[in-house]
C-alpha cells in the first residue's frame, strides 16, 4: 500500500491523503495536516489548493484508467 494516495475528483480537485508534503516554489512546506485538495482547474485563488472555483467555472475532467 502506498504511503500517499492522490485521488482525482470528477470535475474537481486532486485529493491527496497519507504522508506527504506540498512545497512552494522556494521549497518551503505548506502547513497541511492529513489531506490536501490540489486545484486542477486553474481558477483557484488559493493555488495550489482548491477553493471550490471549479464548481462555477465549468471545469470538466474525469480521467479514468484505460484497460
Ligand atoms: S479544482 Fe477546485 S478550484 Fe480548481
Amino acid at each position: 500500500m502506498a504511503d500517499c494516495t492522490i485521488r482525482i475528483k470528477r470535475n474537481g480537485s486532486a485529493m491527496v491523503t497519507g504522508s506527504f508534503e506540498v512545497l512552494d516554489v522556494d521549497g518551503n512546506p505548506f502547513a497541511i495536516e492529513g489531506e490536501a485538495y490540489i486545484c486542477r482547474c486553474g481558477q483557484s485563488q488559493t493555488k495550489p489548493f482548491c477553493d471550490g472555483a471549479h464548481k462555477t467555472c465549468g471545469f470538466e475532467s474525469a480521467p479514468t484508467v484505460e484497460a
